[in-house]
């Protein structure tokens, strides 16, 4: 538990508003009293995360997922308790005495798992790396480097940019004085060159060094940019990255996400570019919601991480055609499954978006990123007409074709209106004959849709487990379980229900395991504190699990008056399903040992005897 006191989680919680936290994060949307979005914690289709700004919690209908804001923080950015409450106050802008946290943060056991050592070795190296750019001879070219490109100092500290110096011991060094050597750490971080024998050499010695931040902030890998010309220069890659580790994942990380999402959400789109530079410059000319891939194309992973926080994407690649290609790529995958709306920003003269700011400007680059982008078709037709020589006649046909399709796709009929009269003039058509022929693509592109969705229903199936009868641990929800939830609802919100519990002679055996357990840790609760609220009681709650499952318990709506006799009521039915409950669980036990045994007589007849409880069970 921590140590932070009572009474400053409950000023924090009191003034914060669950709504206003999670919407940092996600775009909820209101509908009757509570709040939608699609579900962070899972690949969620529908919007099936719900908040209750009444209740102040949350909770998933699809995953299960639930619990206050500070479980949300924890989850959703990997907190302890202690950071969660403290983030929840940073958030809702709630002075706090820092000193207070700190204590609690310190009084945390140290985490000496691999993965907490390696986020330490990274932490090192950045400030190691830093260091050395920023103040030493060593770094003294590359910082050089860095300015005569057009970077402030300012950005080069925000980036915490660094620099490898050329004496490829001198990491080792350092991490030695710091006490982290650990030789298995240090061979999993990936900062050194492979090698067989146990010497630790600086894997990007002379190279400039971009750190990599997960989504909490924190370094996970480096990109480090070659930049003096040596004669074999034309051998190594411009810009090398760490490996793979326990930390790094190419295919989930998105270059400055961190610093970039709050501004993601408040500007409502991110800004996709093709390089680190892009990113800072960009940065620096106050476009601050900017991201880049590891130099890949977008992965499905990516795309789910940007649909937490914007529903669209502008694509600010390369003018050149290596860019037009990647735009056209991410393009066509982004739009292909997801809701994202895309716009294009293609830059002139095969300038990249940092070539373009150091040329012409900050101020020319926001107004071209603001006013000069293209819709996605008016990209799309850019793109098909490069190479087109529209005086020959097949090519034409082709390129209107091409045109055509892509125009099924747009849902909005003005903006097909709009560019079915620009080919129309431009080709001197006739409305008519485009519109049919656009007709035909989009019948054509229904068909395909539906043949896929088809497959991929019969796919389903085939890999359905087959339904077994016997199978009783996941009942549908039976009066059963209905009566143990709203009891236990009524237990968590009002008071005076424990003095019936503790009045009624019956014992109060749950079917549901979590239940049960809920029931228990209630009671210890109860008696260990004067004032109880849901919200404490979920802070309370050792894990991650219970904590959902006592949000979907509070999620249920209940009048708010208990009504006479009413908690009887749930007794009754939960009591007098005892029996039958135990009665089915020792059948299923003999069940099994008949199987074991091969009676195959024994296992009919009771399976038959396991149909009927399961059905008297049923029609209580
Ligand atoms: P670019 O070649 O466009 O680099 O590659 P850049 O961002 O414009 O860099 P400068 O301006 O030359 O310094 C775009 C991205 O592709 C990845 C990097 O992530 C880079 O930011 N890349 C590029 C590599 O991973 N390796 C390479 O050798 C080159
Ligand atoms: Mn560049």
């Amino acid at each position: 538990m921590s140590r932070i006191p009572e009474e400053t989680i409950h000023a924090i919680r009191e003034q914060t508003d669950i709504v206003q936290i999670i919407s940092q994060y996600l775009q909820l949307r209101k509908s009757g009293q509570n709040y939608f979005a699609s579900c962070p914690f899972h690949d969620d289709k529908t919007p099936s995360f719900s908040v209750s700004e009444k209740k102040q919690i949350y909770h998933c209908f699809s995953c299960g997922r639930g619990g206050n804001v500070f479980s949300f923080l924890q989850e959703i950015d990997g907190l302890t308790f202690v950071e969660a409450v403290g983030k929840t106050a940073e958030m809702a802008d709630i002075k706090v005495d820092q000193a207070v946290f700190d204590q609690a943060r310190q009084s945390r056991p140290k985490a000496d798992s691999t993965h907490a050592k390696l986020l330490s070795v990274y932490e090192k190296a950045e400030h190691f790396y830093h260091h050395i750019l920023m103040n030493t001879q060593a770094g003294e070219e590359a910082y050089q480097y860095l300015i005569d490109r057009g970077m402030s100092k300012e950005s080069i500290e925000t980036f915490k940019i660094g620099f490898s110096p050329p004496q490829r011991q001198a990491l080792k060094l350092y991490l030695d004085n710091e006490d982290l050597n650990d030789s298995a750490v240090l061979k999993k971080s990936g900062l050194f060159s492979d090698r067989d024998d146990d010497t630790f050499v600086d894997r990007f010695s002379n190279r400039i060094l971009f750190p990599i931040k997960d989504k909490r902030g924190q370094t996970v890998a480096f990109s480090g940019r070659a930049f003096l010309e040596t004669e074999n220069s034309h051998r190594t890659a411009k810009y090398m990255n760490s490996p793979e580790t326990e930390l790094f994942n190419k295919r989930r990380i998105l270059f400055n996400y961190d610093k970039a999402r709050p501004a993601i959400r408040r500007e409502g789109e991110v800004v996709l570019f093709e390089g680190f530079m892009d990113v800072i410059s960009a940065w620096e000319a106050g476009v601050k919601n900017g991201i880049a891939t590891m130099g890949t194309s977008l992965t499905e992973e990516q795309v789910r991480v940007l649909d937490k926080a914007t529903d669209h994407i502008v694509l600010a690649y390369d003018g050149d055609s290596a860019g037009m290609e990647a735009t056209k790529r991410a393009a066509d995958f982004v739009s292909k499954e997801t809701h994202f709306s895309i716009e294009v920003a293609s830059f002139p003269e095969n300038l990249d978006p940092d070539d373009f700011i150091q040329t012409r400007g900050q101020e020319a680059f926001k107004e071209f990123l603001s006013h000069g982008r293209d819709t996605l078709v008016s990209f799309l037709m850019k793109y098909h007409r490069r190479d087109v020589n529209l005086k020959n006649e097949s090519e034409r046909l082709k390129y209107i074709e091409v045109v055509l399709k892509e125009l099924a796709r747009v849902t909005s009929a003005v903006e097909r209106e709009l560019y079915l009269n620009q080919l129309k003039d431009e080709f001197d058509l006739s409305l008519d004959a485009l519109k049919e022929q656009l007709q035909m693509f989009v019948v054509e592109q229904q068909n395909a849709r539906r043949k896929e969705k088809r497959q991929d229903k019969q796919n389903q199936q085939q890999e359905a487990e087959p339904t077994v009868v016997f199978h009783h641990n996941k009942p549908a929800v039976t009066s059963l379980i209905r009566a143990e939830k709203a009891l236990l609802h009524r237990l968590f919100t009002q008071d005076e229900v424990w003095s019936v519990l503790s009045a009624s002679e019956k014992d109060l055996i749950f079917s549901e395991q979590d239940h049960q357990l809920l029931y228990l840790i209630y009671d210890e609760y109860y008696h260990s504190r004067e004032e109880r609220s849901l919200q404490d009681f979920l802070d309370y709650l050792p894990d991650e699990k219970l904590k959902s499952k006592a949000s979907e318990i509070a999620w249920i709506s209940m009048s708010d008056d208990i009504a006479p006799g009413e908690i009887e009521d749930y007794l009754n039915v939960i009591c007098d399903r005892q029996p039958l409950e135990n009665q089915l669980k020792q059948k299923q036990m003999e069940l099994k040992d008949a199987q074991r045994s091969g009676d195959k007589s024994r296992q009919q007849s009771l399976s038959i005897e396991i149909i009927n409880l399961i059905k008297k069970m049923k029609s209580k």
